[in-house]
């Protein structure tokens, strides 16, 4: 071993974890100019081809995200056929067309841009994952519960992995788009046999990315101060029932479709 060498020979793994000095805000700041910019945008520049070693970075950055039990319970399927994009949006479009039909009265957006998505990303996992988390499996009513929550730990793993995506395609200077599937059983039932997906496997989420069509703009965010709380649940945040549903009558449609400036 060098005189300059480690004084201690750092296995492979070590080697691997390359933090900065605590306090250092180079990567900080580099890292918040990405989360800053990751704005959603729902209808993109559909001429654009997403280069194949973007898909690469793109889904090389979900890889490293963090899982309950480091289950890595997901898998992307990178969609680059027209006609199948074309498909997809067509359920996107009967949904919309049966929420506003049976007045949800949930402002859903004009899924008509999914098509027009050069980067088109399924995100799925496969349920049965739950089983590497903490339950019984033995059918009591401990098991359900238990059960409920490993349910949550693999959704949360996902989006973790799905938002480091997100990020990654925003570092690469796209727009893009979370749509989410979850739950929605017409739209396995629609997707897996465009996609050759097996029964087990559910489609969770769309990430969506490329340029826009028009201008992006930020959307209205919570001040810290309204989020954060040190030491104790600090009560003045709560929001009562009456505030929580005038937020989703009065201020919903303006907080998801226009820029901050316009959200009083
Ligand atoms: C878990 C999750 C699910 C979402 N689902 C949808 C969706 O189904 N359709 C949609 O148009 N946008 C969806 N979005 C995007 C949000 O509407 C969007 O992130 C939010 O309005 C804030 O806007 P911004 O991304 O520009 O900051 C989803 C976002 C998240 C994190």
């Amino acid at each position: 071993m060098s005189d300059t060498g480690p004084a201690v020979e750092l296995s492979e793994a070590e080697q691997q974890v390359d933090l900065p000095e605590i306090g250092d805000t180079t990567r900080y700041d580099a890292l918040m100019q990405t989360i800053r910019n990751r704005v959603t945008v729902r209808k993109f520049d559909a001429g654009y081809m997403v280069p194949d070693e973007h898909y690469d970075m793109i889904l090389e950055a979900a890889r490293h995200a963090p899982s309950g039990a480091n289950a890595q319970p997901w898998q992307y399927i990178v969609v680059r056929d027209q006609k199948i994009k074309d498909r997809i949006t067509e359920y996107f479009v009967a949904e919309q067309r049966f929420r506003a039909k049976a007045k949800m009265k949930f402002p859903t957006p004009d899924y008509r841009g999914l098509a027009t998505a050069p980067g088109f990303v399924v995100v799925c996992s496969d349920m049965r994952w739950v089983n590497a988390f903490p339950v019984f499996n033995d059918g009591s009513e401990q098991d359900r519960m238990y059960r409920e929550n490993a349910e949550r730990i693999l959704l949360q793993s996902v989006a973790a992995s799905t938002m480091s995506a997100h990020l990654a395609a925003a570092a690469l200077g796209y727009n893009v788009w979370w749509v989410t599937a979850i739950g929605q059983e017409d739209a396995q039932k629609a997707m897996r046999p465009l996609l050759d997906i097996p029964d087990e496997i559910s489609v969770l989420d769309i990430l969506l990315f490329g340029p826009a069509a028009a201008k992006p703009y930020k959307r209205y965010r919570k001040p810290l101060d309204e989020i954060a709380h040190f030491d104790r649940y600090n009560r003045d945040h709560f929001m009562s029932d009456d505030e929580l549903d005038d937020w989703i009558r009065n201020r919903r449609h303006k907080v998801m479709y226009k820029d901050a400036t316009r959200v009083d």
